[in-house]
């Protein structure tokens, strides 16, 4: 295990510098590609010399968003469709790329969804400042705007969580076939750190990475989607900002451990991208996505023996 300083030393390493480690060829692929940070992340890593399969679930969105990056000059990007949410077309896209590449370097699981129901009119007009969201304070203001109803919930869990575990286990043996150890890079949120699990029994079992296991993990979320269904998701202790979202990220954080764990020759990390401008967040957020994509692109450029089963926040190592 990498001291502290180590990892710093490591990160401090330029990207441009990155691009050449590896002195073959990568290829890379990120999910929810057609637009926000994923898209960003993609033209970063392009720019850097990694050969990316740019992926969105709709075929249109995703052709379209791989035209503007080779019309900028980027004739590594490629297209193939994923539905995170489909086993069909997790398939497909591993077919793909068995029959291009063989392999598969670096997979960011990027694609994300809220999991409200939302007035976008009626949130505009409320005028929040990013520094109410960012502490907190907004979640009284918007009780009337954004309603968690079950098939938000189910399909946010289905898509924060399931989706990026069923890509990164559809790519394994693709990922296995990385001869320097693959990277994956899981974005996640500062709303799925534990010290916000409200429920403190919950908190300790999700951070005791001893003894967690996926079934653990199975049975929160379930428990979530029932107390959804019978309204009870703050008595139940779930947290009342944006409740499937939190947990959705909270369990990601988890499983990016576990992992990381089960894969120690990888380098299996997750970040939150900070607070960005994108369709998302309903257009919140103030930082630009050039700065969102900086630490998804900083841990799938990562160097041999750098950090793993780690949390980051944009570019620093965090507390999960
Ligand atoms: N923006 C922020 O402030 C912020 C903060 C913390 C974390 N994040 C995380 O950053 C990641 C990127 O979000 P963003 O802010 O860039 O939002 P965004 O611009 O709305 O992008 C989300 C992407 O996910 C895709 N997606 C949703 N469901 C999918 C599915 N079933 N299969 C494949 N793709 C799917 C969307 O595709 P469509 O275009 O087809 O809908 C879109 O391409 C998410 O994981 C999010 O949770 C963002």
């Amino acid at each position: 295990m990498l001291s502290f300083p180590q990892i710093q030393i490591l990160l401090s390493i330029r990207l441009d510098e990155n691009a050449d480690l590896f002195g073959v060829s990568r290829y890379a692929v990120v999910t929810g590609a057609n637009k926000g940070i994923g898209f960003e992340t993609v033209r970063q890593l392009a720019t850097a010399g990694v050969t990316v399969v740019l992926t969105a679930r709709n075929q249109k969105r995703g052709v379209e968003a791989v035209n503007r990056l080779q019309q900028s000059g980027l004739s590594n990007v490629l297209f193939h469709q994923l539905d995170v949410l489909d086993a069909q077309s997790i398939h497909s896209l591993a077919q793909f790329i068995q029959t291009r590449f063989q392999r598969l370097h670096i997979l960011v699981n990027n694609a994300g969804a809220t999991g409200v129901e939302v007035d976008e009119d009626g949130l505009r007009a409320k005028n929040i400042d990013p520094e109410i969201w960012l502490a907190g304070k907004a979640v009284d203001m918007i009780q009337d705007v954004m309603k968690t109803t079950y098939d938000a919930a189910k399909e946010c869990i289905q898509t924060n969580y399931y989706g990026a575990k069923n890509v990164t286990e559809g790519l394994l043996p693709l990922l296995q076939r990385s001869t320097s150890g693959a990277r994956v890079v899981n974005v996640t949120s500062l709303r799925g750190e534990l010290s916000r699990v409200p429920d403190e029994r919950r908190r300790k079992e999700l951070g005791d990475i001893d003894t967690l296991t996926e079934d653990k993990i199975d049975r929160i979320l379930q428990q979530f989607l029932q107390d959804v269904q019978r309204e009870a998701i703050e008595t139940n202790g779930w947290q009342k900002m944006l409740p499937a979202y939190s947990i959705s990220k909270v369990t990601l954080n988890a499983y990016t451990r576990l992992f990381a764990r089960k894969h120690p020759d990888m380098c299996v990390n997750c970040v939150h991208p900070g607070y960005v401008d994108t369709d998302l967040n309903w257009h919140t957020g103030p930082l630009t996505v050039e700065e969102g994509a900086r630490g998804s692109v900083m841990l799938a450029l990562l160097p041999d023996g750098g950090p793993t089963g780690c949390y980051f926040d944009r570019t620093n190592v965090a507390c999960f």
